[in-house]
């Protein structure tokens, strides 16, 4: 006799958005997650907070036992609006280019990475995931139902984020941030694990001569016709 299989429920969608540090993907990754009322994943945050917790340990970032050892015990949590490692509320502090350059350094180690896939992975949860990242559709969701590549020249995210640290009374210079923003993309590409590539299914966006409204519902639209062909 044969029994009926058991229905396994299907997992919930998830559309990943890996791109470039400055890009506008995280901006783009929450307003779709927003307006499909899915979750978000920042990937970028755990990495971030990691090398903070290194930084405030006096860990050396290129330790990567240590570093590792601070990853799988991460006491961070995204609650109201804001990012906390443990008590402490550190959601500005995480986006300092000093910790952003620690996060890169991080993100190169394996042990750091493996640590932080089953938490990432974690954050697929119903109605549906939108992913933020660089490698969210290669290696963390690799069957996400939607992958977008969102980039724009370096230049113009250099630009973006000159325009974001003046608009916050910060002083900037744009020559330095175009040389950061290429020595972070040569790092975060050419490392060994998980280097920042598209997906080969991926959407390629370029957002240099697009507004954000236009990349969110390129995105959108996107998703809409992927789901489509899943249902067909
Ligand atoms: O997206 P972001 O600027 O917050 O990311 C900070 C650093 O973390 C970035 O230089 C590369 C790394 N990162 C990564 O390696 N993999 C991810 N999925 C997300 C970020």
């Amino acid at each position: 006799m044969n029994l009926p299989l058991p229905l396994t429920p299907d997992p919930a969608p998830v559309i990943t958005i890996d791109g470039p540090s400055a890009s506008g993907k995280g901006t783009v990754a929450e307003r779709v997650a927003s307006l499909l009322g899915f979750h978000f994943l920042d990937s970028g945050a755990l990495y971030r907070l990691t090398a903070l917790s290194a930084m405030k340990s006096g860990v050396a970032l290129d330790d990567e036992a240590r570093v590792g050892e601070l990853a799988v015990a991460l006491p961070a949590t995204f609650r109201d609006g804001a990012v906390w490692l443990a008590d402490e509320n550190v959601s500005e502090a995480i986006r300092a280019e000093t910790v952003g350059e620690g996060a890169s350094k991080v993100a190169a180690l394996p042990a750091v990475r493996a640590a932080l896939l089953d938490r990432q992975r974690a954050y697929r949860q119903a109605p549906g995931l939108v992913a933020d990242g660089r490698d969210m559709g290669t290696v963390i969701f690799p069957d996400a139902v939607a992958k977008v590549f969102l980039t724009a020249s370096a230049e113009a995210r250099a630009e973006r984020r000159y325009k974001q640290l003046i608009g916050k009374g910060n002083s900037a210079s744009l020559a330095a941030l175009v040389a950061d923003m290429q020595a972070r993309d040569a790092r975060d590409t050419a490392r060994s694990v998980a280097p920042l590539k598209p997906a080969p299914d991926a959407l390629f966006l370029d957002t240099t001569e697009m507004d954000v409204e236009s990349a969110v519902r390129a995105v959108l639209d996107y998703y809409a016709s992927c789901d489509a062909r899943n249902k067909l």
